[in-house]
């Protein structure tokens, strides 16, 4: 059961496929909770699941994916949903007004033949049944929130008439619209350049301390973790490898991906950079004990028996190695 301090809570859930009548685990055995207010980090490289598990959360997986498990949800003033099981009349009641999502790829999000105003009216026309005409002033309110020069005139353009960063901003303002307990964020700065990316995240931080939402914050760069995040998961192959506060991932990296992953990050000027050797297996050839195994520099004869549990090795710091058990 959710617990009074969860606002969302992943159990035990598992992304699959079937292929050849066999199960392919894209995602597995994979359990965390987040709580009211705070940016938990979703780390990981390209293929690890990151988007899967975000996409499982609103039930809009990919139809040959399947999904089991549970993920609680806690509507403000209601009990807890299994969003698993919720039909779907009560999900489109969530998704959008409660959880918003900023999706990864920001420049097939907005549909090109609608204008900007109608894009960000649609939601609050739905959730809120207000007007189109209302829709439209705070759709203009929204665009100043996001600090879109000449609001006024931005809504009536479209998609194709924006910038990379100003359609980002757009996707923003949609997503935050119906003023959500919970945001997804699905890598929202990847496809910017890099001085427009910082002015993203702080738009996105200031408008997250504004409104008092959580956000999950899914990216494979561990450096905007370490300037916004509260806790953070680093996940490989589809696990949880290791999850703790934020400061203790930088200070206690305990899993030899996460100390991978750190010395890959230019922190320092002058240290040397150390990509870690090899790639991430696919899902369909998972090694069967430890999934990093075939790239970790501590690797053991017992690694490649059995997957290490997800341990607790200090408060809140949960790590998934045989070297901690
Ligand atoms: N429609 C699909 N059918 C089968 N497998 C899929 C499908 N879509 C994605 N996958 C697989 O699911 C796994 C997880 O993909 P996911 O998109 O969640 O990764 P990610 O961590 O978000 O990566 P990136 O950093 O590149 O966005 C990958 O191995 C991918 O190949
Ligand atoms: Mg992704």
């Amino acid at each position: 059961m959710l617990n009074h301090a969860g606002l969302l809570q992943i159990d035990s859930l598992n992304l699959y496929y079937y292929a050849r009548h066999k199960k392919v685990h894209i995602v597995s055995n994979m359990s965390l909770s987040i709580r009211p207010y705070e940016v938990f980090g979703l780390v990981g490289e390209s293929g690890c699941g990151k988007t899967m598990t975000a996409l499982s959360i609103l039930r809009l997986l990919p139809r040959v994916i399947k999904p089991e498990g549970k993920i609680l949800f806690c509507p403000p003033d209601s009990p807890p949903l299994d969003l698993l099981n919720v039909p779907p009349r009560t999900l489109n009641q969530i998704r959008g007004k409660h959880i918003g999502m900023i999706f990864q790829e920001p420049m097939t999000s907005l549909n090109p033949v609608f204008t900007i105003g109608t894009q960000i009216a649609e939601p609050l026309i739905f959730h809120e049944g207000i007007t189109k005409k209302e829709a439209l002033r705070r759709a203009v309110q929204l665009l100043e929130r996001v600090k879109i020069p000449e609001p006024e005139k931005t809504i009536k353009y479209y998609p194709h008439q924006l910038s990379g960063g100003m359609r980002q901003r757009v996707m923003i303002a949609i997503a935050i619209s119906c003023t959500p307990s919970l945001l997804i964020a699905d890598e929202p700065t990847t496809a910017l350049d890099v001085t427009i990316q910082a002015e993203i995240l702080d738009l996105l931080m200031e408008i997250k301390e504004e409104s008092g939402m959580a956000v999950i914050l899914i990216t494979h760069d561990l450096s905007i973790i370490s300037e916004t995040a509260d806790r953070v998961a680093i996940m490989y192959a589809g696990s949880i490898v290791e999850m703790a506060p934020v400061e203790r991932i930088f200070s206690e990296p305990s899993h030899p991906y996460t100390m991978g992953l750190l010395e890959s990050l230019p922190l320092e000027r002058g240290r040397k950079l150390t990509p870690i050797p090899g790639t991430v297996p696919s899902p369909e050839e998972l090694p069967r004990g430890c999934k990093f195994s075939n790239r970790c520099r501590f690797r053991v004869v017992e690694c490649d028996i059995v997957e290490p549990p997800l341990k607790e090795v200090a408060p809140e710091h949960f790590v998934r190695c045989i070297r901690k058990i």
